[in-house]
């Protein structure tokens, strides 16, 4: 039987990376509810398993993959357990991300810091990509959702009229426009295969995202973590799996 045969008629394998919280447990979580079996990335396998754990306790499907984006070795062993376990991949979300320059002046942001922030968000997000292709090609409909930001668009950061004007975290926002530029390379390159490339800014979302406390209230203008989560959903479940290197939010189209 051919590889793209094998998947068919099964339930849409979906692995989201950094799942153990946030905006990635909640698309985990509502995208389980959908029928979706998920491969629950987390880099700590405690709260990895926990994630599981709620998952499945609420009557669903996980399966955990430790999972460090910026280890090569996490990287192939989860390729190796999805190869063997089913041999395809439906959908694969780049959901793990970190910021860790809170609106320091680039004039004197530690180079050290950017990296830090390029190695999970942009080339954790190329490295998975790379690895997952050959799985996500044998996919009757693959999809790759990179989790990106409207802090990472050009667009926006070069529009005086824009509200992302005056904000500067170069490390944050120039590794989200390098994820931005992934996907319309991606897209491309895949343009001709069974998967599709898509970018989506969740927006200004209640998580610990940046270090917030989420025990305090969130302040006004922040959106609920179902409403991070709403955009990507959308993408995953849409059946149609039409939309090719673009860059979305609940709003709709972002510029780049
Ligand atoms: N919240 C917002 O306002 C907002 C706005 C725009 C875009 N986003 C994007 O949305 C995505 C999810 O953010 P969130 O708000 O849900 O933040 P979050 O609650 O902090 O979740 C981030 C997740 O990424 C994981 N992660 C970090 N580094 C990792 C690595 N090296 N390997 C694997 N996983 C790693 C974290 O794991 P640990 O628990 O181990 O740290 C955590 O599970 C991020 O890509 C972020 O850039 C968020």
């Amino acid at each position: 039987m051919e590889a793209n045969k094998m998947a068919e008629n099964k339930p849409t394998l979906t692995l989201i990376t950094g799942a153990d919280k946030g905006i990635g447990f909640e698309t985990a979580m509502s995208l389980a509810k959908l029928g979706h079996p998920i491969l629950l990335g987390s880099r700590n396998r405690e709260r990895g398993q926990e994630a599981v754990n709620r998952i499945r306790n609420a009557g669903y499907h996980a399966d955990l993959l430790v999972l460090d984006v910026t280890n090569p070795d996490d990287i192939q062993r989860a390729k190796k357990t999805v190869t063997e376990n089913t041999g395809y991949l439906d959908i694969l979300i780049n959901n793990a991300g970190i910021a860790l320059d809170n609106h320091e002046d680039a004039a004197t942001l530690s180079t050290d810091t950017i990296r830090k922030e390029f190695d999970v968000n942009f080339f954790g997000t190329v490295s998975m990509i790379q690895a997952f292709i050959p799985l996500l090609k044998k996919s009757k409909s693959g999809k790759i959702i990179n989790v990106s930001s409207n802090m990472g668009s050009l667009g926006l950061a070069s529009d005086p009229h824009s509200r992302f004007y005056n904000v500067s975290s170069l490390g944050y926002q120039s590794s989200k426009a390098a994820v931005n530029f992934a996907t319309i390379t991606f897209a491309k390159e895949l343009a001709d295969t069974n998967i599709t490339v898509n970018s989506v800014n969740p927006g200004w979302t209640a998580t610990g995202f940046g270090g917030r406390d989420t025990n305090q209230p969130a302040p006004a203008g922040m959106q609920s973590v179902q409403e991070g989560a709403q955009q990507i959903i959308k993408l995953a479940s849409d059946a149609r799996n039409n939309l090719n290197g673009t860059f979305t939010e609940n709003d709709g189209i972002l510029p780049w």
